[in-house]
């Protein structure tokens, strides 16, 4: 092959051509027929030769999926017709009434067909695609659902993503019988290897973990770099084909325009055009064949490399589609069968304790291993004494355990016919720490047990890490390792609980008495560089290189970290210091209030509980924190670092003076965080708990038992559009 310049233009657009035929062959049918090498060296005599011809590089190029990044953020864009949720039924009786429904809704002579596809766990997506040369189309831009109105325009990650192609040729097109222009709506999921690949990085880094697949992607996608988002897998269904070109106004309020006659032929026409569709769709005529194809999807579901969490069931004719409508925010032609939370049954063969940042034990099952959903499972909480003793479980019972879409499961019941075989054991809290062996208390009226040793090495430890967690501090990087190596230990020896618990010889026993000369903490093997969060600060570059794995650019970003962390704000002080019962809110009406730590400090009893927001236990605790030496001590420790002792003043509107929120369930755009601060900006207060005093439920999705409480005491609700609403009135 010659390279000489005129030749260059169909090299290059021959090498294209090849190579997004072998990424639709390995991203989207998983056939691919190249080796990694092979597919590598196709990219890179693509990438030579656009470096020579830098005219002929176009934005569609295989070699451009990592363009530049978005450079204030994302901008909103509106929706061509709103970007509607489902209605779920969780059991055959549900759904039978939904088809009901249906069918009372059409004319009777109509014939009616489902098409049943896998309710994909991920977020949504919006691409847009227009007219390329030669006939072919191209993307054009991709959305995210937003607040289902107006989505943030993700476009540099979206090409990232490889089974989403960014151009089709002419030929293709006209294959699958599609125009130039249209509209693909579809599920953007991290496949599980991604996401443990995910969190494995983020342990390492001292990043807390994702809690689950549909969370790592959702943060992906939102992610301001996209190299990072290309390096993270991303796979994108699609599921809904919509003509653009009729889009507007007057069809968003008439609902979406179909491209095509029926969805079956929209999932095949996609298919035809390079996208990856549901790998098993049904078009069937009866809710009986619904249910069976539910019934088979169902055991297939840890079989598929990601998270499914139900089945859709729209009906197939577009015509009949347009017929049945909206209801307020879903269709009446769709419905999403929900299945029910994995869980499997097994035996609780030891609870371990892990201590807190407060000295807390928290009570952890240690069950024989078992698979459920994918992941094999060994642990679950407890929480404390008192679920303990609701659940009625002994050690040696059988136990039903329950995996939903988070990492950590629960156990939910003793299973009943094997409930306390011979042999079972009470579940005691040890009398001593764990970790360092002195004595474990419980105070009158308090739930939990705590160890009274405030110097106690796994309070340390948790202390660090909630100083620097997100919300607090912020400090990216010292995370449990980071913290651990801090605290002396070398990285192999086990300091955490997980390492703990992987260590056999460590396992922490219930039974005091047994485990009296056990050697259940690692002892450190050297100096300790850290004492106290306030050594943070005195941290230099050669402490932190001399440390296992941490090279000069991991020190000094740390330290950068640590540097910013002066400047946080006195609410985030106050939290970082850890006094019991002081969250978030305590801290900012505690800052709002007194306007200093040094005033909050001196105040007596009757000063903090005059304070808004502050209870008499609250008072109590803040009181005793203060009256403690060693917290004052680090306290002019920290004024030492050049911490932020006295609070901004903050300005806050007077929209919401006197109304009451409760957010619950996860909104589309707004993080609990920043929907929290907007309501608190405008004067508005937010709460936990749901009660005849709240004004309004800010619900999202998979709002649960608040929600409820809402609708029992006639509470009104919001979505996030709602509070956005009010907020701009
Ligand atoms: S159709 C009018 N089909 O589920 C709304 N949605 O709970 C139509 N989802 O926001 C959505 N798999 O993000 C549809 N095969 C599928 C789906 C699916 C997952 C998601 C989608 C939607 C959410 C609603």
């Amino acid at each position: 092959m010659s390279n000489t310049a005129q030749s260059a233009p169909l090299q290059i657009a021959e090498l294209r051509h090849d190579i997004e035929h072998h990424e639709h062959l390995y991203y989207v049918l998983d056939q691919p027929v190249l080796t990694d090498a092979q597919y590598d060296k196709l990219i890179h005599q693509l990438q030579a030769l656009e470096a020579k011809h830098p005219d002929l590089v176009t934005p569609d190029s295989p070699t451009q999926r990592v363009g530049g990044k978005p450079k204030d953020g994302f901008s909103k864009v509106a929706h061509s017709r709103p970007m509607l949720s489902l209605d779920n039924a969780y059991n055959e009786a549900e759904l039978r009434a939904w088809a009901d429904r249906v069918q009372s809704s059409l004319h009777s002579s109509d014939t009616l067909q489902y098409v049943c596809e896998y309710k994909l766990d991920g977020l949504s997506l919006a691409l847009h695609y227009g007219p390329a040369q030669h006939g072919g189309t191209r993307l054009l831009y991709g959305l995210t659902r937003g607040d289902g109105t107006t989505g943030e325009d993700v476009t540099s990650n979206v090409r990232t993503i490889k089974s989403i192609p960014l151009v089709i040729s002419a030929a293709k097109l006209e294959q699958a019988g599609l125009p130039q222009t249209f509209e693909v709506r579809g599920e953007c999921v991290m496949p599980q290897s991604a996401f443990l690949k995910l969190n494995e990085e983020r342990e390492r880094a001292g990043i807390a973990p994702a809690a689950n697949p549909r969370n790592a992607a959702a943060g992906t996608i939102r992610t301001v770099e996209p190299s990072i988002v290309a390096q993270r897998r991303l796979d994108f269904y699609a599921y809904f084909l919509l003509n653009s070109a009729a889009a507007g106004n007057s069809a968003a309020a008439a609902g979406p325009d179909f491209l095509l006659p029926e969805q079956s032929a929209a999932l095949d026409a996609l298919k035809a055009a390079g996208f990856r569709a549901n790998p098993s769709t049904r078009t069937v005529s009866t809710i009986d064949e619904v249910l069976a194809f539910i019934a088979e999807a169902e055991p297939e579901r840890d079989k598929l490399g990601y998270e499914i969490d139900g089945i859709v069931i729209k009906v197939n004719s577009t015509t009949q589609q347009r017929r049945l409508g909206f209801t307020g925010k879903a269709p009446r032609w769709a419905i999403a069968y929900k299945f029910p939370a994995r869980g499997a049954v097994t035996q609780l063969l030891d609870v371990l304790f892990q201590v807190g940042r407060t000295g807390k034990l928290t009570p952890v099952a240690a069950l024989a291993p078992i698979p459920i959903g994918g992941i094999t499972v060994a642990r679950a909480t407890l929480h404390n004494p008192d679920e303990i003793a609701r659940l009625g479980v002994r050690i040696g019972d059988f136990v039903a355990v329950e995996r939903g879409g988070d990492v950590i499961p629960k156990i939910t019941e003793v299973v009943e016919d094997a409930a306390h075989p011979r042999g079972t054991q009470p579940i005691v809290f040890p009398s001593r720490c764990p970790r360092c062996r002195e004595l474990v208390v419980r105070a009158e009226e308090e739930i939990d047990f705590r160890c009274v040793n405030a110097s106690c090495p796994a309070r340390l430890s948790e202390e660090l890490l909630h100083y620097a967690s997100r919300g607090v501090m912020n400090i990216e990087g010292l995370g449990e390792s980071m913290v651990s190596q801090l605290m002396g230990h070398p990285l192999n020896a086990p300091t955490s609980l997980a390492d703990i618990e992987s260590d056999a010889d460590a396992v922490v026993n219930v039974d005091p008495a047994e485990s009296k000369d056990e050697q259940t903490a690692a002892e450190p093997t050297r100096r300790a560089l850290v004492h106290t969060v306030a050594d943070l600060y005195r941290l230099t570059e050669s402490d932190l290189v001399a440390l296992d794995r941490v090279g000069s650019k991991t020190a000094q970003s740390l330290l950068a970290e640590i540097d910013r962390s002066r400047r946080a704000p006195l609410y985030r002080v106050l939290l970082g210091l850890g006094i019991r019962h002081v969250g978030d809110r305590t801290a900012q009406d505690l800052a709002n209030t007194f306007g200093s730590l040094d005033s909050i400090m001196t105040a007596s009893q009757e000063e903090l509980l005059k304070a808004e927001g502050i209870g008499p236990i609250v008072a109590s605790t803040i009181h005793e924190f203060f009256a403690i030496a060693k917290n004052r001590v680090l306290v002019e420790d920290l004024r030492k670092c050049g911490l932020q002792f006295t609070a901004e003043k903050k300005i806050v509107g007077t929209a919401f003076a006197g109304l009451t929120f409760v957010l619950t369930g996860t909104l589309p755009t707004l993080t609990r965080d920043e929907a929290k601060q907007r309501i608190e900006s405008a004067g508005g207060k937010v709460s936990g708990t749901v009660s005849k005093k709240t004004s309004y439920v800010v619900a999202g999705d998979e709002a649960g038992s608040k929600l409820e409480k809402a609708q029992q005491l006639n509470v009104p609700v919001l979505d996030e559009p709602g509070l956005l609403n009010l907020l701009s009135t």
